[in-house]
């Protein structure tokens, strides 16, 4: 059988058709047409004033942190329960991150731990910088209170919306919250750019500052002169036109994982100790990844077995994050929280859910989770 991926790239003729046409134009460089059209197009959206077309999402983060005078010696206050390039340009910058907790309604950022860490760090005389809230498996965390936090404490916020493209909390886009958001179009995101990602902000001029230093940050003469430390960063022209193309799938792509979920409900809720990530409203969730976690004590089974199980069958399905607070590269970093992330970790992992996951391949998946309860 074919390998089932967890999230793979889903591409249609529009899309081959539109790479084509970027192709034929001649403007194969990170330089284009495309790149101001797929811009505008997550600008109007978002709602964002500005967007800066990116080769990842970890450099759209790494000039947000730029862009904010981030350095040696700073605090950067980021969720312990998320992937590593959520935190990575915190130490690109010299800076140092201090890890928050979830809390159980979103699995997200934990506004209790936020504000234990404002009140100590500041205390001590190490109030930090900057908040970076990430929007895990495509559901916003609880932003009214993260955005008051961050006001009353003057801490500019900065939004990972990576997995959350399309989603929305009380109204507002993903990618609309903070002083800078950014969004990954990588492969096994909800639309994919090959790879890529964006950044967005309602401050034009930091914003056309980040795109300046995204491509070596020349100056504006007819020799190449630096004043200031550069990266290559842009984007691809060409795949600011796939990642174009596949934006105006967004809304399929969408309803197609939200079945996903709604049908691994269905099929697997009875099975005890088997329990589904809580999403809080079903209209703002881009459902990413449908995520479960399996509580050994009263399944008879546990999330290594079931996944050792599908993989057995050439089917991926993965583990949830493991909290960066765990992570060697982290080791010794600050933490503020209640560990509830660990226990997802122990327990939880994502099931296939990409947008070209067939029924079948979907009913295969559930018989095999099942069966692992069956042998126990
Ligand atoms: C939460 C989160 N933040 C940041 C990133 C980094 O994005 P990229 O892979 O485009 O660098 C990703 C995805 O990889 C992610 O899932």
């Amino acid at each position: 059988m074919a390998r089932i991926y967890l999230s793979p790239p889903d591409l249609s003729e529009a899309d081959h058709k539109a790479v084509a046409a970027a192709l034929a134009s001649n403007w194969v460089a990170p330089v284009g047409p495309e790149l101001a059209s797929f811009e505008a197009s997550v600008c109007e959206m978002t709602g964002r004033q500005a967007g800066l077309a990116l080769n990842s999402g970890t450099a759209a983060l790494h000039l947000a942190l730029r862009e904010l005078g981030i350095g040696k010696g700073d605090i950067v206050l980021c969720p312990s329960f998320t992937f590593a390039a959520s935190a990575n340009p915190i130490l690109y910058c010299g800076a140092t991150p201090v890890f928050l907790g979830s809390e159980a309604r979103t699995w997200n950022l934990d506004p209790e731990a936020l504000k234990e860490a404002l009140e100590v760090l500041s205390a001590s005389g190490q109030k930090p910088k900057a908040v970076i809230v990430v929007q895990l498996y495509g559901q916003c965390a609880e932003m009214p209170a993260i955005e008051k936090l961050c006001a009353d404490h003057e801490v500019a916020l900065i939004e990972d919306a990576a997995e959350a493209l399309g989603a929305s909390c009380d109204g507002r886009p993903a990618g609309s919250f903070g002083d800078f958001s950014f969004f990954s179009f990588n492969g096994n995101k909800i639309i994919t750019s090959s790879g890529g990602g964006m950044l967005l902000s309602n401050d034009v001029a930091k914003l056309e500052h980040a795109r300046k230093l995204s491509m070596q940050a020349r100056e504006p003469v007819t020799h190449y002169e630096h004043c200031e430390l550069g990266y290559n960063y842009r984007m691809s022209n060409v795949l600011a036109a796939l990642g174009r193309s596949q934006l105006a799938d967004l809304e399929r792509r969408i309803s197609v994982r939200k079945g996903h979920y709604a049908a691994y409900e269905s099929a697997l809720g009875d099975l005890p100790g088997l329990a589904f990530m809580p999403v809080v409203d079903a209209e703002a969730a881009n459902f990413w990844l449908t995520c479960i976690t399996i509580d050994p004590l009263k399944s008879g089974t546990d999330s290594a077995s079931v996944i050792k199980h599908l993989e057995e069958s050439n089917i991926e399905a993965r583990p949830l994050w493991k909290p960066l607070r765990l992570q060697p590269v982290f080791e010794g970093i600050q933490y503020f929280g209640n560990h509830i992330e660990e226990d997802l970790f122990s327990k939880g992992l994502c099931l296939p859910s990409g947008s070209s996951l067939t029924d079948n391949e979907r009913e295969t998946i559930i018989k095999l989770v099942r069966s692992c309860y069956n042998k126990s």
